[in-house]
């Protein structure tokens, strides 16, 4: 995993925009390194496949996935987030379609009906938005 410090973002700002988070370092468990990060191929098929969206692809070092990566994560305002992994270049269209459908999403949550088949089978962690009240024990 990479060290946090290495992930320090002094120009980070709010976005109102759905937003995709891609891992750039990732590579599948046990794939020998190579000059083209699995991740980042799959940074690269994400960012082509949200050109002309409002959809806002931001590139990362590690999501604390990395033993089930290539790792992404779609963020939106007042949303719980969701981090997948077992990813690839494949999963690029599904990835903004699955943010879209998250800003869509009246209750904050990525809707089971619509959700892109990548996407129903790789969810790793879904993390609810600051200030969710919790249930009633
Ligand atoms: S390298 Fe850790 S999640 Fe990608």
């Amino acid at each position: 995993m990479t060290n946090p410090a290495d992930m320090a973002t002094p120009h980070a700002s709010a976005t109102p925009a759905p937003t995709v988070y891609v891992c750039v370092t990732c590579r599948p468990p046990g794939a020998p390194d190579s000059p083209a990060r699995p991740g980042a191929v799959l940074a690269a098929a994400t960012e082509q496949a949200a050109a002309g969206t409002e959809v806002e692809v931001r590139r990362l070092c590690c999501l604390g996935n990395c033993s089930r990566g290539p790792s992404a994560a779609l963020r939106c305002n007042d949303s719980w987030t969701y981090v997948f992994g077992g990813l690839d270049e494949t999963c690029a269209d599904a990835l903004v379609s699955g943010a879209r459908l998250l800003a869509r999403a009246a209750d904050g949550i990525l809707p089971w009906r619509g959700r892109p088949e990548q996407l129903k089978r790789g969810l790793i962690a879904r993390v609810p938005p600051i200030g969710f009240p919790g249930i009633d024990p």
